[in-house]
């Protein structure tokens, strides 16, 4: 007789539903310049997927494309099977956030009060109930305070509710944007580079918020250039390359294909090396696009 008659847990707690993201065709020119060409990509509810490529490759111009910020030049992107409107507003009142490769906070604005402008895209209090002031928009600004708290709890920052987000150190700021995110009541989070400028600690961390986001129910797609990060985070990964899907598939399918070895280390660059053990574990890059 064992001690272990109870069957073990499963593996892995994600469990892939219907799709809830589906970009088609998407393409995004600048006059000559064509960022994203013809790019289909499909998320699924619980799916952690994970965009890679070379500097330049497009990631950050496919996701300016999926929220609104740019109007792709041919393409759908549809949530949870209706067509978004290619307006940031729109987008997120369907339900897809986003962070931002460069961080975007009110340098002046303590970290609650980041949060809770998040939260304003889900509250009825318009202009003139905010400035009469009167007793809907006292419960309503109790209640966005009070889960905008639960957000920074939820992604580690419970305790610096009232410091300014410019005095927060780096990691926390990133942090700090995905509460934000989060405050919207998304369906889908987009984020790009989380852990750039991240040390290994900061970014376990990551890694462990990432996959407490997906366990809450939401599907994830982040960009990344620290590959040990994607490839132990995600479900799926697409591999972009001048502004194409060059690749598809599984961690480990992506990770051992040669055209996206090639890509890293011929890829754009000038540097034409010919180093015969190249590594996909790249490390964290920062570069200044949005
Ligand atoms: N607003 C823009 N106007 C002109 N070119 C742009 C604009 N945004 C991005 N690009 C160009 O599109 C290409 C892809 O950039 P980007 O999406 O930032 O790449 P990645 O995020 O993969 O590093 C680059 O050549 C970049 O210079
Ligand atoms: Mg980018």
């Amino acid at each position: 007789m064992t001690v272990t008659d109870t069957p073990p847990p499963p593996a892995t707690p994600s469990t892939v539903g219907a799709p809830i993201l589906e970009a088609r065709g998407v393409t995004m020119r600048f006059g000559g310049l064509t960022a994203v060409k013809d790019v289909d990509m499909t998320v699924n509810e619980g799916e952690i997927v994970g965009l890679i490529g070379p500097n330049g490759a497009g990631k950050t111009t496919f996701f300016n494309c999926l929220t609104g910020l740019y109007k792709p030049t041919e393409g759908v992107v549809t949530l949870s099977g209706q067509v978004i409107p290619p307006k940031p507003r729109a987008v997120v009142v369907a339900g897809m956030a986003r962070t931002f490769q460069n961080i975007r906070l009110f340098a002046n604005m303590t970290a609650l009060e980041n949060v809770m402008v998040g939260r304003y895209c889900r509250t009825s209090s318009m202009a003139l109930t905010s400035i009469l002031r009167g007793p809907k928009f006292r419960r309503e600004e109790a209640a966005t305070r009070a889960r905008a708290q639960e957000l920074l709890e939820f992604v580690g920052l419970g305790d610096s509710a009232e410091n300014l987000a410019r005095n927060m150190p780096y990691g926390d700021q990133r942090r700090l944007e995905i509460a934000r995110a989060l405050a919207t009541d998304p369906k889908l989070i987009l984020l790009d580079e989380p852990t750039a400028g991240m040390n290994p600690q900061e970014t376990k961390q990551a890694s462990d918020l990432i996959f407490r986001i997906r366990d809450s129910g939401l599907a994830v797609v982040v960009i990344e250039h620290d590959m040990r990060f994607i490839f132990n985070l995600c479900d799926r990964v697409l591999c972009l390359v001048r502004g194409e899907v060059l690749v598809q598939g599984s961690p480990g399918e992506v990770q051992s294909d040669p055209r996206v070895i090639e890509a890293y280390i011929g890829g754009g660059d000038d540097d034409e090396d010919d180093d015969p053990t190249p590594s996909l574990d790249a490390g964290t890059t920062q570069e200044e696009q949005q």
